[in-house]
């Protein structure tokens, strides 16, 4: 809804050049935005729903973007964008669906089908005319692009001209130069549209961004912002020393010292040296107040006898509430609460299918916290996608080493521990999980993997070291490339690595005897074992 814009003190209120972006629902809608910040430029996306004449009044962009969308323009009742962008006197830009919406609004024609729709590569050509917003085009004569529509302009608007045409899209690239308005049947955003990003970076060029948008100035902005909403109030911190919980606590810190308390919570599921290793940080580094709750006795002892991967995260889950809740009730007039959320989390995107997604998995998060408290939201990374937090990381001074760590779940090693979970088998998992990073490391691996871990089984198996028989636990690597998280395909290590693994893990971990390789891309299975 807009209180993205309206709640007071986000850095965005601050930054005065700012691009929208009208979401008709396309997938990649988030790309537009990724290519924009990489120019520099600080954009919002908002939904076509939400973008009134009012919206777009107190919004106040410096240009608009129109998404793509699966919708038809041709149906009756699809949507729309509100009138008041072309009213506005802001360069525009129509993309796909954008593209007809704006051509129709306009007074052109978009008609359905017959033969010309196009998904995929295709080529555009230029035509006789110029364009600014294709300074750097058609060096070769051509431009690969990706397209992905039924539907088709018949018939460009009153004061548009050709400047790029396909195959199937006679009218690939219009504008009115008058009014600098623009529209494009691909996609300039995605991968397969090779020089899509110099389109967007002469787009805003055009428009006038002076490219305000970059980290220094985000630090700054962001830091004014805290102090603007918290006042002489306390803040609390839930830290779990993930790279976004550490930037947001750096950043709120900066702005406000010892008005922020953090908490630490250890519910004994963390790796090998993590809970020295982060009171050190935060505690003798950057000297914040840190509460180190040790509450491995209450954790382990709730998750005893518990085998079950849901029961386990639940219990997990409503312990990480309690125990958080129980410690910053002893803060005294603490009004907010921190969170480490990014701008993905906030995006509301056009759901058109409308219907619930399945739980896979119940995340583990301090969602229901504020209600219950009591507490008003500090959120100084909800404009940050999560390459820009660990930007704002380094700009803050957090060691490259720490803001490049791989991500680490909040039920921790529970969930790399399938059955029951016991001191012992931790300790061993810890053990080993240690010697296959140290491994990773040392073979210059980490930066390429996005996530590695090691996971124990529930399964003891049969050996034979030096001249006796063993009978201990099995265990699983996992090491995944990914973007997000929502995908991913398994790292395919050398033979030879693996090899040198597997001898360091059992000569050097008592209690393993067997190491074997996790080669489950997601989807079929999940990055993490339960
Ligand atoms: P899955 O196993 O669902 O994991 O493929 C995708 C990514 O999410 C992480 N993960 C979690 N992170 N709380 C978190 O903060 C959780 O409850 C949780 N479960 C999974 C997982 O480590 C991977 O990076």
């Amino acid at each position: 809804m807009t209180d993205q814009i309206i709640a007071p003190a986000t850095a965005s209120d601050i930054i005065h050049e700012k691009l929208l972006i009208i979401d008709f629902g396309s997938q990649v809608t988030q790309l537009i935005a990724r290519r924009l910040r990489e120019s520099s430029v600080y954009c919002e996306i908002h939904p076509y729903q939400n973008v009134t004449d009012a919206f777009l009044t107190e919004f106040n962009p410096k240009a608009v973007i129109l998404s793509g969308g699966p919708d038809s323009v041709t149906r009756e009742g699809s949507p729309r964008a509100a009138d008041g962008v072309f009213t506005l006197g802001v360069p525009v830009l129509g993309i796909c669906y954008g593209q007809q919406t704006m051509m129709t609004q306009l007074g052109g024609k978009v008609e359905s089908g017959h033969g010309t729709a196009e998904f995929g590569r295709a080529f555009v050509t230029p035509t006789e005319a110029k364009l600014a917003i294709l300074d750097g085009w058609f060096e070769d004569g051509k431009e690969q692009v990706w397209m992905s529509h039924g539907d088709h302009v018949s018939e460009i608007a009153p004061g548009f001209e050709v400047y790029g045409t396909s195959p199937n899209a006679p009218y690939a690239i219009t504008g009115d130069v008058s009014r600098n308005f623009y529209a494009v049947q691909f996609h300039p955003e995605v991968h397969h549209t090779p020089n899509g990003a110099k389109l967007y970076e002469n787009f805003v060029k055009l428009a006038g961004f002076s490219g305000d948008w970059t980290m220094g100035a985000y630090r700054e902005q962001a830091i004014a912002a805290i102090r603007e909403q918290v006042g002489d109030n306390h803040v609390i911190c839930g830290l779990s020393g993930g790279v976004d919980s550490s930037v947001a606590a750096v950043l709120i810190h900066e702005a406000i010292g010892d008005q922020l308390t953090c908490v630490f919570v250890d519910h004994g599921l963390l790796r090998k040296g993590e809970a020295e290793e982060v009171v050190t940080m935060f505690r003798d580094n950057y000297k914040m107040k840190l509460i180190h709750a040790d509450e491995q006795e209450l954790f382990l002892g709730e998750l005893d006898g518990q085998s079950d991967p849901e029961t386990k995260r639940k219990i997990i889950g409503k312990l990480f509430i309690d125990v958080f809740q129980k410690y910053a009730n002893e803060i005294e007039d603490a009004k907010f609460l921190a969170q480490g959320t990014l701008y993905p989390d906030v995006i509301e995107s056009v759901s058109f299918s409308g219907g619930p997604s399945v739980t896979i998995k119940s995340h583990h998060n301090v969602g229901g916290l504020p209600e219950k408290m009591g507490l008003k939201l500090v959120e100084p990374l909800r404009e940050l996608f999560k390459d820009e937090v660990r930007e704002l990381g380094v700009e803050l001074g957090l060691p490259k080493s720490f803001i490049g760590r791989h991500p680490f779940p909040g039920p921790g090693l529970a969930i790399r521990c399938p059955g029951e979970i016991t001191r012992a088998k931790l300790d061993i998992l810890r053990e080993a999980d240690a010697v296959y990073i140290d491994q990773i490391r040392k073979h210059g691996l980490y930066d390429d993997i996005w996530q590695a871990f090691v996971a124990i089984l529930p399964v003891k198996t049969v050996g034979v070291m030096g001249d006796g028989r063993t009978y201990d636990y099995a265990c699983a690597l996992r090491a995944v490339t990914s973007v997000d998280g929502m995908t991913a395909d398994y790292y395919p290590f050398e033979h030879d690595f693996l090899g040198e693994t597997a001898t360091r893990i059992i000569n050097e971990v008592p209690g393993i005897n067997r190491v074997t390789y996790d080669i489950t891309s997601k989807p079929p299975g999940t990055i993490e074992w339960e």
